[in-house]
């Protein structure tokens, strides 16, 4: 980036958040916003954090993840994934802003046999689904400079996540029943964050055109495919030392001996193609990057 653009990230000390800060940390001026300064819930601090900040560049890492709780806090929910980012957009168009937000494989009800396409018709199963849906229509809506990256079983070295959660009750357990009957790409806030600035970055310098031949939807995971007992098995094998001399039996089970309060896919699989096609930009094999984590863990 040739002239220091000012970058808000909102939801900056979430996953990607934290990552984002480390990827665009030579970009420009970076500003950091989360719950301690602004509650995305509320429409009115969501419009005066843009304008009393006049970002070039905002990177929306923000949302309402909390899966199973969302089913009894739809509006919050909503709120936050939906109303908020469709503020984030219409300030942009407003100021020419870039706008990036994230989005989730939960937009879809997991009964294709294939991985999913961006033309592939939505169908949540549950709230968090529809509300990030919603945001990704309220975005699409408004139009502009945006970026929308759909992802999927996100993790990494900070936050709530399933790998952190794993190697916390492997330590506890001797054994752990896991569910093998969904497939996704678990997918690191470490390779989201280095895409996202490979393609901002290009984007902003004109590499792929003007922007209304790159303002759009895209799938950006991992590659290869796993289940999310294959992914526990995966971690224990490369845990060593984290996990304290425990040895935890990994057994498979089905969807349906674990229940929930939201129902997830069975397939959450997104195709990266036109990822791969529109910018050049491919993310690690999920293996290849569990590995970086574990490095980055162990150190
Ligand atoms: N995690 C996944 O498996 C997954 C999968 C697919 C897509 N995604 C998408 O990827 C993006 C990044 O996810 P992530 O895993 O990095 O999420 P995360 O770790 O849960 O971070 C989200 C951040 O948003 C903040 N936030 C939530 N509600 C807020 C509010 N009302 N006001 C202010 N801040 C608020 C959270 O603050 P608090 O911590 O204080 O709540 C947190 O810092 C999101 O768009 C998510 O939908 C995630």
């Amino acid at each position: 980036m040739s002239n220091k653009p000012r970058i808000l990230i909102v939801g900056a000390y979430g996953q990607v958040g934290r990552e984002l800060q480390r990827s665009f940390a030579d970009a420009g001026e970076i500003i950091t916003r989360d719950r301690d300064t602004v509650d995305l819930a509320v429409p009115d601090q969501v419009r005066a954090m843009i304008r009393d900040t006049t970002p070039g560049i905002i990177l929306n890492a923000s949302a309402y993840t909390a899966v199973d709780r969302a089913e009894s806090e739809p509006d919050v929910a909503l709120a936050v994934n939906a109303t908020a980012p469709g503020i984030l957009a219409e300030e942009a168009l407003r100021t020419g802003a870039l706008l990036v937000h994230y989005s989730t494989d939960y937009v879809f009800d997991g009964s294709k046999a294939s991985p999913w396409v961006e033309t592939d018709k939505p169908h949540p199963l549950n709230v968090y689904g529809a509300t990030k849906l919603a945001g990704e229509e309220a975005i699409q809506k408004v139009g502009g400079k945006y970026l929308i990256f759909r992802t999927s079983w996100v993790y990494g070295p900070h936050g709530n996540n399933f790998l952190l959660t794993m190697l916390r009750l492997g330590r506890e357990r001797d054994a752990l029943s896991i569910v093998d009957d969904q497939i996704g790409a678990p997918t690191t806030s470490i390779e989201l964050a280095n895409a996202t600035r490979a393609i901002v970055s290009g984007a902003l310098a004109g590499q792929f055109g003007a922007a209304e031949s790159w303002a759009a939807l895209y799938h950006m995971t991992c590659g290869g495919s796993v289940s999310w007992c294959g992914f526990a098995k995966a971690i224990f094998a490369r845990a060593g030392a984290l996990l304290q001399g425990k040895a935890p039996v990994v057994k498979p089970i089905p969807t349906a001996e674990y229940p929930t309060p939201a129902k997830r896919p069975l397939n959450s699989l997104l195709s990266n193609e036109r990822l791969n096609t529109r910018f050049g930009v491919q993310l690690s094999s999920w293996e290849t990057a569990l590995d970086g984590v574990m490095r980055q863990l162990a150190d």
